[in-house]
Parts: C-alpha cells; structure tokens; sequence
C-alpha cells in the first residue's frame, strides 16, 4: 500500500458559494439530510501525492462510472462532530481518534495514509467558514462526514491510483426519529455484521450497507429502532448498527455492578469514540453516584448472561454509544421470541444520564477537559 505522502496544508485554497443557503429551524433537522455551504477535496494519485487542499461550494462529485468505489465498496468514512460552546467558540471532540481511525479504515482498503494533524487543521478551517451552520443547544451540532472514496477509473479489482477524500458538514440534533428517547433493539440469530478476522473495526461503507435490510425489517416485523448484532454459537453481543452497546449488570455476588462492553481483539467492532471515552471515565469514576462499586469490563457477553441477568433482575441498564447516537438508552431487547425489558424503561438510566451529562459539559466546553479541542 501507498506510503505516507504530505498534504499541503498552506495551500488551501478557499472559493465560496455565491448562494449560501437558508438554514432550517433546528426542531425541524432530520439527522444526515441537510448540508452547509461549502465542502473540502483532497485529491490523491499514486503519481504525484495529493493536490492542494480546497474548499469549495458544496456541490455533486463528479467521478469516472468505472470509479472502483463505485464498483467494489473501496470507500471508508468517519463520523466527529463540532459544538457551539456557551463563549461562541467552537469545539471539537478527540479529533485525534477519528483520524487515527480514518488511517485504520484507509489501510484496510489499500488507500494513501493521511497525515494526522494536517488533516485536522483542513477539517477545523471548513468548519469555521461554516460555522454559523452549528445549531446551539445539548444535543444539537454540526455532525462531520470525511469520506474516502477511490476514483480509479478501472474495474480489475485492485489498490487504487486515485483517491479523493471529501468532508461535508451537517447540522444535526438526534440521531433516532424517536429523538433523544430510549429505543427497542432487535437482536437478530441469522444474519451477521462481521466476524473475526473480518473488517468489522473499519468505517467501511460495506459494513453498513448490508444492515440496511436486517433492520427496515427489525422495524416493520418487531418495531425496534435498530439491529443488535451477534456473532458465535453462544450469540456473543456485538454491536448495534450505528453504535457500540454498554450494559450494566448487578454483579452475582452482590459487590457492585459491572459496566459491559464487548472487546475490540476479535476485530469484528467498530472502535467507537463514544465507546472509548465512556470506558475511560467509568475507570476514572470506579463508582457508581451514591458510591456502590464499579467494575469496568470489555469481555465477551453472550446473550444468555443478559437474559440470565435480567431474569434475576440484576440486568441494570443498556445503552449505545456513538457519534451520531451520542448515549442513546435501550428500553428493551427483543431476542429469540422474548422481551427483554431494561429497567429503566422509557427513561433514561441514571448511569447512561452520568455519562451523556459529563460527555456533553466536555463537548460543549461547560467544563475544561483536554478532549475538547477549541478551533
Ligand atoms: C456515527 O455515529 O458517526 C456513524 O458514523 C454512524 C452512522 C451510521 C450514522
């Protein structure tokens, strides 16, 4: 694969629209459907590297119809977000991570590696030509999509000699057409997500394109908002679609309460950011509010120990995690003709509640915290 070529940040280029466009209410945003004004290009060629940077109006691509990302899946995306904080300020969360990521998928793929910090700075100054597109408000913000995407017009299939990526921005509020409330998943027997061994960890748009299916059909045939992938004869949890899963299980002895997420050496799960950062404050927290003991597991779950767990009434709360989904709480599960209800029902769980208010006072900079990154 190609070696690490340099972007040339100082020679950004910048040409705005001449039309900007009218921004909605934000009450009326539905998530991923309207876009800013402007966009990036970064273009690639196994010959000469990549071209300078520009911003341009936000506008159709134009590629080759035998571009292979067109035609074998060769594309990778990321998924950050920029938040209006209470000064005016804008603020991004661990963009490190998503890059670091970004790099993964596009190794997987056969594509350039980018330059971590350049591609930060290229993603910030986008951001501040559109930043009047970034709602206000806790759960409102300009979601980021870099996408990656080969336009190799050749259809052996093959690393590419082109690749372009592009960054759109979004204004977003909640992920789920239920809106911030908790929502009922499926958790399908059949049909799998990925497996070890597999590509599960990248952002690759051919790990989400086969759920598409699985999960109009976990909506029309059981009513739940997404998919619970598993993966094994013991139907080992994964993940959800388009998040990683937290459960909360009192422990069978009594001496506190376990956090459980499935773990990332199998490499059949997407390394959530989400998913980091709630592992990496429920460590610092080591209890729960009112000081009951908290264990913080990433180990295999199989479905059997959830519903086991719930049987004896110690299944606590579930949630997801997710850029998108931010903390998303689960009310029930659905799984081999049962019903797996979570105690906290309808409401939002006290621990999943912890986690979205410390994420959010991090994100919207109400406290200091260097994971939020001031642009
Ligand atoms: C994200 O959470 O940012 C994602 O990329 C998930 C996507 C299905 C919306």
């Amino acid at each position: 694969c190609p070696a690490l070529p340099v972007l040339q940040t100082s020679m950004l280029s910048v040409e705005r629209t001449t039309t900007p466009r009218e921004k909605q209410d934000k009450s009326k945003l539905v998530f991923g459907q309207t876009f800013s004004d402007h966009m990036l290009h970064l273009d690639w060629d196994s010959e000469g590297g990549w071209q300078a940077p520009r911003i341009l109006p936000y506008g159709d691509l134009r590629i080759s119809p035998a571009a292979s990302s067109l035609h074998y899946g060769l594309q990778c995306y990321e998924g950050m977000k920029a938040y209006r904080d209470a000064d005016g300020g804008v603020r991004l969360f661990r963009p490190d991570l998503n890059m670091i990521r970004l790099n993964r998928s596009m190794d997987r793929l056969c594509f350039p590696q980018v330059d971590e910090a350049s591609m930060i700075e290229l993603i910030s100054k986008l951001v501040v030509e559109d930043a009047d597109w970034i709602p206000e408000g806790d759960g409102y913000s300009l979601y980021i999509r870099p996408t990656a995407i080969s336009t190799h017009p050749y259809l052996g299939l093959a690393a590419p000699e082109k690749v372009k990526i592009y960054v759109v921005l979004s204004p977003v509020g909640p992920y789920y057409k239920e809106g911030f409330k908790p929502v009922k998943l499926y958790a399908d027997t059949e049909q799998r997500r990925a497996w070890p061994g597999g590509m599960g960890f990248a952002k690759a748009g051919g790990n989400y394109a086969p759920t598409v299916k699985p999960g109009l059909k976990a909506k029309k045939e059981h009513g739940c908002a997404q998919i619970l992938w598993l993966f094994g004869e013991e139907d080992y949890v994964q993940e959800v679609s388009a998040m990683n899963i937290f459960f909360l299980i009192k422990k069978e002895d009594g001496e506190g309460v376990e956090l459980v997420t499935p773990p990332l050496d199998a490499g059949d799960i997407l390394e959530g950011i989400t998913r980091r950062s709630v592992l990496e404050l429920a460590r610092e927290w080591r209890e729960l509010e009112g000081g009951v003991p908290l264990e913080v597991s990433e180990r295999p779950l199989a479905m059997g120990e959830v519903v086991k767990a719930s049987r004896e009434g110690r299944l606590l709360e579930v949630f997801g995690t997710g850029t998108a989904a931010v903390i998303s709480p689960v009310e029930a599960i659905k799984y081999r003709g049962m019903e797996i209800e979570v105690p906290s029902g309808t409401s939002i769980g006290p621990l999943a509640k912890r986690f979205w208010g410390a994420l959010t006072d991090i994100q919207y900079g109400r406290v200091e915290h260097p994971w939020s990154v001031r642009i």
